[in-house]
């Protein structure tokens, strides 16, 4: 069942470019969104769509965040985004021209179901995206997007994270032709997307490249990712998976803020993991991986092939393929994973089982 993997999360890790296809099959097509899950509030989203407001934990908030800056480039409708535990107990703002995104793998989690019947109440519209059919969540909303990536046995969500990330946008993209019309960079975007399954394989094949950086870092106690824009939602992910299956202390920045706190905890014993691609962005990650290096901190960072100055900035590098702007989060996800995966198999712990986790979380 394990087909031939150590672990489930090996496997599904592995298992990311069938699952992206099979998440965005019948939903992305020529660069084109033909998501029919929400034909039923199509008229909904031309007439009276102002906000949107994701509500999610964990992971699926990861997603959900890369969503948001997805919409804030590209929509007029601004996107509010909230952790679900926040959500519940804020009286958060929405009403009738809200469509309220629920992000959930399993379908079950307690505060994002207690989020949507509270979203609900106050006159909302919900669409979940969950990979679990017939699950509690997408059975309360008016609109659900099954992933079909096939079932996640790892605690920590890898292909269903990816997935979500694709299929958010092809969501999006819908969304702002029926608000705003299409473009050509959307067009591209979806694209990419579809091209996403064949830059899986490559940067899967980064595996020995990462497993020798798991080996050199797993020696600290601690780890600092840091991104803008894009980058930022990853960064956070990548420190999600290090602390929940290495146990290994990570927090995740913007890196503008390092100088208005965090830089104070870097050292010669405190790394920083950067996420540095080839963006609009690219310049100011400079300015911080050159902070970083001045208080001696180690610096592992993934960027795009061809980045020929990297090695001056860094310790450590991984590439990716270029893709467009806003795929970073999906061709630098595996990475993050991997790492995270390598960094607890050195510390001989399950990644599978996480202490103190489950899969599902019901109770709050
Ligand atoms: C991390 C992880 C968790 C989940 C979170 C939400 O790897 O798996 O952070 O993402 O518990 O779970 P779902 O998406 O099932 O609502």
């Amino acid at each position: 069942e394990k087909g031939g993997y150590d672990h489930f999360m090996l496997k599904e890790m592995n298992e990311q470019p069938e699952a992206l296809k099979a998440a965005i099959t019948g939903r992305i097509k020529n660069g084109k969104s033909i998501l029919s899950e929400i034909n039923n509030l199509k008229e909904f989203i031309t007439e009276k769509l102002r906000k949107i407001f994701v509500v999610a934990c964990g992971t699926s908030y990861h997603a959900g965040l890369t969503f948001k800056y997805f919409m804030n480039r590209y929509s007029k409708i601004g996107v509010d985004i909230e952790v679900a535990s926040e959500f519940r107990y804020m009286n958060p703002h929405v009403d009738e021209n809200t469509l309220v995104l629920a992000i959930s793998q399993s379908g079950e989690t307690i505060d994002t179901l207690e989020g949507i019947r509270i979203a609900k109440e106050k006159g909302a519209k919900v669409i979940t995206i969950s990979n679990v059919f017939g699950s509690t969540i997408p059975r309360e909303s008016h609109g659900a997007i099954y992933m079909n990536t096939g079932p996640e046995i790892g605690v920590a969500a890898t292909k269903t994270y990816t997935a979500q990330i694709a299929i958010l946008y092809a969501l999006g993209a819908k969304i702002i032709e029926l608000t705003q019309g299409s473009n050509d960079e959307i067009r591209d975007i979806l694209k990419g997307i579809e091209e996403m399954p064949e830059v899986y394989k490559k940067v899967l094949k980064l595996n020995e490249r990462i497993k020798e950086l798991a080996r050199e870092y797993v020696k600290f106690q601690h780890m600092m990712y840091i991104g803008r824009g894009f980058g930022y939602p990853t960064a956070l992910e990548g420190a999600l998976k290090l602390k929940e299956i290495s146990y290994i202390h990570a927090a995740g920045y913007q890196a503008g803020e390092l100088k208005h706190g965090p830089i104070a905890l870097l050292d010669e014993q405190f790394p920083v993991f950067a996420i540095i691609p080839k963006d609009s962005l690219y310049e100011k990650m400079k300015s911080n991986l050159m902070e970083s290096k001045a208080r001696n901190a180690n610096i592992i960072a993934i960027t795009t092939e061809n980045n020929n100055e990297i090695s001056q900035l860094t310790d450590e590098y991984i590439c990716v393929p270029q893709v467009h702007e806003a795929l970073y989060p999906l061709a630098m996800a595996p990475v993050i994973q991997l790492f995270a995966y390598n960094v607890a198999i050195l510390r001989k712990l399950d990644p599978d089982k996480p202490r103190n986790l489950a899969k599902s979380v019901t109770v709050e």
